[in-house]
């Protein structure tokens, strides 16, 4: 594939990219979804309603994810990062830190983070590695009202300005691993093709989104490598 060499790339990663390091993605069987109710460990009403519920949730995924070790499609990015001349920007839909751990430098997590807590008093984010329960208190305020640091539905993620900017001036947009049924996220794909800029799927099967001029599908650890090594070799 050719761009320009110093062509602003934004990528989009989603679950389907930690899945060979072992962690389950939300809507493909055996997902997250097919064992827990998004109303009950997903939503702010669900968290008032059972907040243990909910720590039990995230402390079970972050535990999980703090054992996980980042997949070749991971090293993939790093390597990209490191290696393109021009602006590159990946927006990723996980929780899980696997992309820093593997070495990417701009990641934006529009979705929140397993490893940090929010104070939904203060509003302050504070890093946070092991179990998070009811009752923990604020490093900044001092009050009992810390919980999981994720975008739950109805909520607006983070850092959309920073993203909005990023698609606006994108001349490559990868999409990597996710089933595009989620919103915002998932008209990404349409203002960055609506900007102009060369749009590519990588999944396991195609999305059928039309608005992906090319798409390679197939596990992450083996198509994203080779996508990489493909776009680097084109500069
Ligand atoms: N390699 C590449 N793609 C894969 C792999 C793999 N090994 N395994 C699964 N996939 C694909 C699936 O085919 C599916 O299209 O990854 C996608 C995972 O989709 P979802 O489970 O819907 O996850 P995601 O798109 O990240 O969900 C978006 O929804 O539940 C909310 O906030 C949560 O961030 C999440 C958002």
């Amino acid at each position: 594939m050719h761009i320009p060499p110093k062509a602003s790339i934004v990528v989009l990663t989603g679950a389907g990219i930690s899945a060979e390091s072992g962690l389950a993605t939300f809507r493909d069987n055996g997902g997250l979804w097919a064992d827990h109710d998004i109303r009950d460990v997903a939503t702010p009403e669900g968290f008032h309603r059972n907040p243990d519920l909910v720590f039990d949730f995230y402390n079970m995924r972050r535990r999980e994810a703090a054992k996980a070790s980042p997949n070749a499609a991971h090293n993939a990015l790093a390597r990209l990062e490191n290696a393109w001349d021009g602006p590159f920007l990946l927006i990723t839909q996980n929780v899980d830190s696997l992309h820093e751990k593997a070495g990417s430098k701009n990641v934006l997590h529009m979705h929140g983070k397993l490893n940090s807590a929010l104070c939904y008093e203060c509003g302050s984010h504070q890093q946070w590695d092991g179990d998070l329960d009811d009752g923990e208190v604020c490093t900044s305020c001092a009050r009992a009202a810390l919980r999981p640091d994720i975008v739950w539905f109805g909520e607006m993620p983070y850092d959309m300005e920073r993203i909005e900017e990023a698609l606006g001036g994108a001349e490559l947009f990868v999409s990597i691993g996710t089933s595009g049924t989620v919103y915002p996220a998932a008209g990404f794909v349409m203002e960055a093709a609506g900007n102009g800029a060369r749009t590519v799927e990588v999944n396991l099967q195609a999305t059928g989104n039309p608005l992906f001029e090319d798409c390679y599908e197939g596990p992450a650890a083996t198509t994203v490598p080779a996508f990489v090594e493909a776009l680097l070799a084109g500069r």
